[in-house]
């Protein structure tokens, strides 16, 4: 597992994706409230970046084709994405946000 330091959480805009390469991983990270999530950057239908989908009540719409995904889980909501991504373990330690990467997927 590498940990890796995305910044500061009042950095980090409500409801507005951030694009973070964390150990070559391209992850989205979410802000909502107080909590942090992670998903995995590449939309499960095609190549786009989810982190530059708009985010509203916990999901993102992926900005290349609508399917929206639930930021918590990485499920895919609606079509045309059927398949989850993966998501990625957050923590918030005294205002800075760090996100987990499991090391079969570091590079
Ligand atoms: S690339 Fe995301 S829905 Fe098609």
């Amino acid at each position: 597992m590498t940990e890796v330091l995305v910044g500061s959480l009042v950095d980090l805009r409500e409801d507005v994706g951030t694009c973070v390469d964390a150990a070559g991983v391209a992850v989205a990270v979410f802000r909502s409230g107080h909590d942090v999530f992670a998903i995995a950057n590449r939309c499960s239908h095609a190549e786009a970046s989810l982190c530059e989908g708009e985010v509203f009540d916990g999901e993102v719409e992926c900005p290349l084709h609508g399917a929206a995904f639930d930021i918590t889980t990485g499920k895919a909501l609606t079509l045309p994405a059927t398949q989850p991504v993966a998501t990625y373990r957050t923590d918030v330690r005294d205002g800075t946000v760090f996100v987990s990467i499991p090391d079969s997927e570091d590079s």
